[in-house]
């Protein structure tokens, strides 16, 4: 087995429905903060952590994603014409290699497990990564980046993890921890979203180095929480196996863009992180406080 992580499986073929009526017609992973897509910040994060096959498990109404990937030769044409250095340089930026991305389609909404599964010929036999791109993290270092560092120094099944209040560990895969060893934990049991008595409160976040054995596990996995196949699971079994598993504190800061409060938190986050929004959108919060205050 190659222990260098190149591959990542990015599950981007759910509905989005916490976002209707917007994802009737634009895909979840399109949705922008500030100006660029919650997918161009997953792509970004596994870049800057030596990925150089994108793996993107779709489905049907997606097509704005694959896209938004491509080549845009008029509109490139137009902005030479017009001399927009600036612009071009910002398509630039979302260029990918030819061949790097594939697209595979997972038919059935069957669970992220499932989807995970459906890029198994993909990725052979060697450790692979998966995003999910609803789990936006700004960190100084990208939380992937951290994680393959960590994984080269303690290879082993990996997931992100995030302490939690014990009051949403039902929306979550919860750790068990065996040992805690400050930014990696070893792992002796996972439950995905507990309905009461969560082991711990480290959550699973979406970030994942794992094992081709866990396609394996895949293979035979039945459903499992909610009706579907989940990666927890498959995960999990790898601890039943004697295989390791770790949770890795990542350093940064994570917004649940699944969900609408979250996705405006992290809108007016990256919007004050960008210098030439900072101080109007700060003037504009400061008002809207006060004035929520003075109302009170
Ligand atoms: C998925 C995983 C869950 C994990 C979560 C992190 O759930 O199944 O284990 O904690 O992502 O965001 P989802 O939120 O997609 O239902």
């Amino acid at each position: 087995m190659r222990s260098k992580v190149s591959k990542a499986i990015f599950p981007v073929a759910g509905l989005g429905t916490r976002f209707l009526p917007a994802t009737k017609s634009v895909p979840k992973e399109i949705m922008t903060l500030v100006d660029r897509p919650l997918i161009q910040y997953a792509i970004d994060e596994a870049r800057a952590a030596g990925i150089k096959e994108f793996i993107f498990v779709t489905s049907r109404g997606k097509s704005a994603l694959e896209d938004y990937f491509d080549h845009s030769p008029q509109l490139e044409a137009e902005l030479k014409r017009k001399d927009k250095t600036d612009l071009l340089e910002v398509l630039r930026q979302t260029d990918m290699d030819s061949g790097a991305i594939a697209y595979i389609r997972q038919h059935k909404p069957m669970g992220l497990g499932h989807a995970v599964w459906c890029a198994r010929r993909l990725i052979g036999n060697e450790p692979f990564a998966v995003i999910l791109p609803d789990d936006v993290i700004a960190a100084e270092k990208s939380c992937l980046q951290q994680m393959v560092e960590a994984f080269e120094e303690t290879p082993g099944n990996m997931v992100a993890a995030m302490e939690v209040p014990m009051d949403k560990a039902k929306n979550y895969g919860m750790l068990d921890v065996a040992e805690d060893h400050g930014n990696l934990v070893s792992v002796k049991g996972m439950v995905e979203k507990p309905k009461e008595n969560a082991p711990s409160n480290l959550a699973v976040i979406g970030r994942y180095i794992l094992t081709p054995q866990v396609l394996k596990n895949l293979n035979a996995k039945n459903t499992g929480a909610g009706g579907e196949i989940q990666l927890t699971d498959a995960i999990a079994q790898e601890i039943t196996e004697n295989r390791p598993v770790y949770g890795f504190r990542f350093q940064g800061q994570r917004y649940d863009c699944g969900s609408k409060a979250g996705f405006l938190q992290a809108t007016v986050a990256f919007g004050l992180s960008r210098p030439e929004l900072r101080d109007e959108l700060l003037a504009y919060l400061r008002e809207t406080v006060h004035m929520d205050q003075a109302a009170q």
